[in-house]
């Protein structure tokens, strides 16, 4: 499985990399506006800093809007995603630019039917949201099992993006489940490498060293 950032924090990004963990990057409008900057200068600063994908969404609502956005951002450079949601313009928008070659991830997508639709409409990647879905009781795990098995089931080329991951568990539910890529807050990731056995550990095995005759 690969590591997406989900953050419009260059900073974060640029620490991150250090560890080799970045295979992309994705961002959306609320990331964008925390950092206080220009959109196309964090994008671009995102994608001559990571090779790998960096997903910048579109603000219109209407096909035309969202086409406008999406020729503008993918001059920005060869790794940009263009983000579209998941509506019916969005869908529209997405096969046109599946056409011409430009690699499109829909967003905010929330049922198998969402992410079927979008990866038939010529989707490189679907991005179901997990923790918005376990806000309101329902199984967000579940949706991506079940939407890896029907791409792999039809033969969809699409990418399961499992976003909206807060915990842990989420990351490790997401990677047994079969999702290609997992987008992770920078916030999350000390959890992902911590554990208070690999801390009691280093202690141990410090304390024991000093015994050791030097
Ligand atoms: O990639 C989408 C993700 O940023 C949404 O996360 O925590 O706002 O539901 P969250």
């Amino acid at each position: 499985m690969k590591f997406y950032l989900d953050t419009g924090n260059v900073e974060e990004i640029k620490r991150i990399v250090k560890l080799g963990l970045v295979d992309g990057v994705t961002t959306n409008p609320s990331l964008i506006a925390k950092e206080g900057r220009v959109f196309k200068d964090v994008i671009k600063e995102i994608t001559s800093i990571v090779s790998g994908p960096v997903s910048a969404e579109v603000v219109a609502l209407d096909v035309d809007g969202m086409l406008k956005e999406a020729h503008e951002i993918a001059q920005w450079a060869p790794n940009v995603v263009i983000k579209l949601p998941m509506t019916e313009a969005g869908l529209e928008a997405t096969h046109q630019l599946s056409k011409e070659g430009i690699k499109t991830n829909v967003t905010l997508i929330f049922s198998v039917a969402q992410g079927l639709m979008a990866a038939k409409a010529g989707a490189t990647y679907v991005s179901p949201f997990v923790g918005r879905l376990d806000d309101i009781g329902v199984d967000g795990m579940k949706l991506v099992r079940e939407l890896r098995e029907v791409l792999d089931f039809h033969d969809l080329p699409a990418q399961i993006i499992a976003a909206s991951i807060r915990t842990l568990g989420h990351l490790e539910a997401a990677a047994l489940a079969g999702a290609h890529i997992a987008t992770i807050p920078g916030s999350l990731l000390p959890s992902l490498w911590k554990h208070p056995l690999t801390d009691v550990g280093i202690e141990r095995f410090l304390k024991d060293w000093e015994k050791v005759p030097k």
